[in-house]
């Protein structure tokens, strides 16, 4: 992961990745990739400590890794919900879960904003919520912090059945393995409401990121491990639109966005493309 994923301005330009261009040195990257997959036993123990490599992630990083996300009421304005009562007191508070939440990065900038919300955020770091107690803005009557792995169905015991108005799921579901994404998306379901909407971004194929992964890192198809064993996927607008069908969500936006960002080193542009999709649950799911 590259802290220059912080993504304060950006622009999302709209990008089929059928159509997609490849460089020669890319397609020879990703072909090396295949010369040294990562070990069974590897990708097992890397699967079974995902929560302590990325509690020491956060004990390495501290705060300082990634900067606060500016941009979610641009690009999620379900996030600002009706503002045409200027009385916040008569609009019913909504409730928002961002899982994954590391140290707040996403939820204090809303805070900030002081629309009518009430936020739950979680993570199965203890250090990362611990952050995320820590900081000056937190205030139990906005915002209720706690462990969670959202791989199990804590979330629902936490929360109660159908109890949250609007998830968001921000650069989360890649660092799990793909063969969770489901149960990922059957927990979430669970706790929102008919009618509720999951709010998601997250790195999508070709990514520059992917394609400069070296030999040894990849564990399966478009699944990679980091220095440091945390790990990342790559989606398609398939996989979110499978991942959403078979929980009888609807997509009202599943598209792969571009941003090009100069990377002062090598004085070349890096490609970053990213799957920005919306969710509502539907009555009958
Ligand atoms: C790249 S960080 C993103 C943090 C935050 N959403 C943001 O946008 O700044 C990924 C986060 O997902 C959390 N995470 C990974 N797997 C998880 C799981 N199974 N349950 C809960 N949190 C998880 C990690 O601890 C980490 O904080």
């Amino acid at each position: 992961m590259e802290s220059n994923e912080n993504e304060d301005s950006f622009q999302n330009i709209s990008v089929d990745l059928n159509e997609l261009k490849l460089s020669e040195k890319d397609v020879h990257s990703l072909e090396k990739q295949n010369s040294r997959i990562v070990a069974e036993f590897k990708a097992n123990k890397l699967e079974a400590e995902a929560r302590k490599n990325w509690d020491l992630f956060y004990k390495r990083n501290e705060t300082k890794f990634f900067k606060d996300r500016h941009w979610t009421t641009r690009e999620f304005q379900e996030l600002i919900g009706d503002s045409s009562s200027q009385d916040q007191e008569i609009r019913e508070k909504r409730t928002l879960l961002e899982v994954g939440c590391g140290v707040g990065n996403f939820v204090f900038p809303l805070l900030e904003e002081n629309l009518n919300l009430f936020i739950y955020c979680c993570d199965f770091s203890a250090r990362g919520v611990q952050f995320v107690k820590d900081n000056p803005l937190y205030n139990e009557s906005k915002v209720k912090a706690f462990e969670c792995d959202i791989t199990t169905d804590r979330l629902l015991e936490e929360l109660g059945e159908s109890s949250i108005d609007i998830i968001s799921m921000v650069f989360v579901l890649s660092a799990i393995h793909p063969d969770k994404h489901q149960t990922v998306f059957d927990n979430l379901a669970r706790v929102l409401k008919p009618g509720g909407i999951l709010l998601f971004r997250d790195y999508a194929l070709f990514d520059m990121t992917m394609i400069r992964f070296g030999p040894g890192s990849k564990i399966a198809d478009r699944f990679y491990t980091r220095q440091d064993g945390t790990r990342t996927f790559f989606f398609t607008p398939e996989d979110t639109a499978d991942l959403g069908a078979n929980v009888g969500f609807s997509l009202t936006e599943n598209q792969v966005v571009k941003r090009k960002t100069i990377n002062k080193k090598e004085g070349v542009d890096a490609l970053r493309l990213f799957l920005q999709a919306k969710f509502i649950k539907g009555n009958e799911s």
